[in-house]
């Protein structure tokens, strides 16, 4: 493991990974354990993720915990997953602290049962503080209703007259994005063999490398993430140029 951890160059990690954390339910299955045990055990490796992308110098670490899609489940797995959230903020903001990550999160958060809210924010608030590395949970999110809500507002600030249309750029819009203030992901990381974006983040992983491993969420290791960080070194990033111009 720390042969693996050697090989990672320090000086060309990337800034920001953004994860799909998938398979706690198949996981659970093949413990022939109920779905929920699966997203417990998920808590474990989020916990050891974190803990690892902080101490290797990543600054921002994003984990899709819950999209909007996810309504759609049983009603009591959707209940387990909120309290679930409520829970593993309450026991990991000492640890947060002590480590010097900033809780964030993008999506709707607004739709959220309030107690899940009322934690959650004050969450943000009791890490807002740190600066080593900053956590964003991206619950109830969606990218086609972040995008869209971006539009929306964008066309609000048109008739009031604040914008130009022609003075739309790229950055103008992304200061719409609930992601505004994060770099875009060089890194997004998908666990259980699924090769799909998901809702995912559509406009911020235009560049990103994307990397699948069939290992399931609640088995994801630190071992797993530095994996990861070597194969994505070891990529070439050319932006669309070719080889001899980098
Ligand atoms: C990811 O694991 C957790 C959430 C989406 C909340 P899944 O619950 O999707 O697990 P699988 O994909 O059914 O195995
Ligand atoms: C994506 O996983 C959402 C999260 C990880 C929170 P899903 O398991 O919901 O994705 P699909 O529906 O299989 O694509
Ligand atoms: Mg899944």
């Amino acid at each position: 493991m720390s042969e693996l951890k050697s090989k990672i160059d320090l000086e060309k990690l990337p800034k920001h990974v953004a994860v799909i954390m998938d398979g706690n339910g198949r996981w659970a299955k093949a413990h022939g354990k109920p779905r929920i045990f699966g997203h417990q055990n998920g808590v474990k490796a989020v916990r050891e993720i974190t803990e690892a992308a902080a101490e290797i110098g990543i600054e921002y670490l994003t984990l899709y915990a819950f999209s909007t899609e996810n309504w759609n489940r049983p009603k009591l797995e959707v209940n387990a997953l909120m309290h679930l959230l409520v829970q593993t903020v309450r026991n990991e903001l000492k640890t947060l602290n002590e480590n010097g990550i900033k809780l964030q999160a993008i999506g709707d958060i607004s739709k959220l049962p309030s107690k899940t809210q009322d934690v959650l924010l004050e969450g943000i608030k009791k890490t807002a503080q740190n600066s080593r590395m900053t956590l964003t949970l991206a619950l109830n999110y969606s990218s086609r209703w972040e995008i869209l809500n971006a539009v929306k507002k964008i066309t609000e600030e048109s008739q009031a007259d604040t914008i130009e249309p022609s003075k739309i750029d790229e950055s103008y819009f992304e200061s719409h994005l609930s992601t505004k203030n994060l770099p875009d992901p060089e890194l997004m990381i998908r666990t259980s063999g699924e090769q799909r974006i998901s809702n995912f983040l559509l406009w911020q992983l235009a560049y990103a490398e994307l990397y699948f491993t069939e290992i399931f969420w609640p088995e994801f290791r630190k071992q797993h993430l530095y994996e990861a960080l070597v194969d994505f070194q070891s990529r070439e990033r050319r932006f669309g140029k070719i080889s001899e111009q980098l």
